[in-house]
């Protein structure tokens, strides 16, 4: 098989990145080792910047998403047991849109196929050959015979643990890492909201986040040790800790309801440079991970799929390399910075059980200086709107 560009990963960068280039009349072919079901099936975050909004309505794809999402235009710093609100679009002018990410997967893949795109699910043992020379190839078994794509450009979009990141020789790449000593437990729960924006709340016991996906389901996470058992978080015991940690002295209650979804999520920020490798380009969750207080995963992964889009688009018209060769630095400036904002929202945020009383009051002194200074207030809001 031969395609213009292979596409390794159907997540939110691989499968934008195919329709992009779609759009711009490049052709693509995009390998996914899971199925159709399970990438519409996997539960993330689901907070969209507004610039992620845009593009994917001026890309055609954002019809579901402006119908079904909900626009918040602020959010709610919880600590020391009151609400501060930061208004997000009075100190922007933008606003942020509550769509999970499974659901822009599934208007992803719906626009390719009803397009004729090519999405191969269920491939194993991807490898990537030739990346150096104008004409790389990848190879992979699916449905019992090997097959070969030739292409002239791959894009790695296969996640942290995809294949396209170490097929890039180690002397050809610097990484930069860092973990948290906790996890974010994650649930999914049949309740009506009980707030209308978002509460990130600062507690003793640790994190708690209040999200939603709809007036019939929310989105609940709290700190925890990241090597928890989902079996030793019975019900009762998720609840108790919920209503702890968003304790406060306004009267405000959690609505609690059946549980129907429940994981922990690592944290770790990592980011490796360059984002290319001759004629592999990386994007999204392959080339970083921030954790997920600020929710820029999938939004950063938008960021990366824009550059590289219009880049390789620029090159098949034109043959000009030039924006190909600026991309890794392009991405990486706004990579950077959601590093920078999600490593401060969680340092700020989280009980860190190493930490010294010392530290503790210097927490407590950031959160009251964010809410009550509006040039801190905005640092916040515009890293947060993007
Ligand atoms: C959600 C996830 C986040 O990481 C965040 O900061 C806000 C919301 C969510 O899944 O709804």
């Amino acid at each position: 098989m031969k395609t213009q560009v292979v596409i390794v990963g159907a997540g939110p960068a691989g499968l934008l990145l195919s329709h992009l280039l779609h759009l711009g009349g490049v052709d693509s072919v995009v390998i996914e080792t899971r199925s159709r079901q399970e990438i519409e099936a996997t539960i993330r975050a689901g907070v969209l910047e507004q610039g992620t909004v845009d593009l994917l309505v001026d890309s055609r794809v954002g019809e579901r998403l402006q119908r079904e999402g909900f626009v918040h235009e602020g959010i709610i710093l919880r600590f020391a047991g009151r609400s501060h609100r930061i208004a997000l679009t009075e100190l922007t002018g933008r606003a942020i849109t509550v769509y999970a990410q499974h659901e822009v997967i599934k208007d992803l893949v719906k626009v390719r196929l009803d397009a004729g795109g090519k999405i191969l699910f269920e491939v194993k043992h991807a490898a990537l050959y030739d990346l150096d020379s104008p004409a790389p190839q990848v190879r992979f078994h699916r449905e019992g015979k090997v097959h070969e794509i030739e292409a002239q450009f791959v894009a790695g979009c296969d996640g942290f643990h995809g294949v396209s990141r170490p097929s890039i020789p180690s002397r050809h790449r610097q990484e930069f890492a860092r973990s948290y000593p906790f996890g974010w437990f994650g649930i999914l729960v049949e309740a009506p909201p009980s707030t209308a924006e978002l509460i990130y709340a600062h507690h003793e016991r640790g994190f708690a986040l209040v999200s939603t996906r709809s007036p019939q389901i929310q989105r609940l996470y709290f700190q925890c040790d990241p090597q928890d058992d989902l079996k030793a978080w019975p019900d009762a015991r998720i609840w108790d800790e919920l209503h702890a940690r968003l304790a406060n002295a306004e009267g405000w209650k959690l609505d609690e309801g059946r549980i129907f979804q429940r994981g922990i999520i690592a944290m770790r920020s990592f980011v490796v440079e360059p984002m290319r490798y001759g004629r592999l380009f990386l994007a999204g969750d392959a080339a970083h991970i921030v954790p997920p207080t600020g929710a820029k995963g999938l939004n950063l992964a938008v960021n990366d799929v824009r550059v590289l889009s219009s880049a390789l688009v620029q090159y098949f018209k034109s043959k000009d390399e030039q924006a190909l060769k600026g991309y890794s630095a392009t991405a990486l400036k706004r990579v950077w910075r959601a590093e920078h904002f999600s490593w401060w929202m969680t340092s700020m945020l989280h009980r860190f059980h190493d930490g010294t009383p010392f530290q503790h009051r210097l927490q407590l002194s950031e959160l009251d200086y964010v809410v009550n200074s509006k040039a801190k207030a905005l640092t916040l809001a515009e890293n947060y709107v993007g």
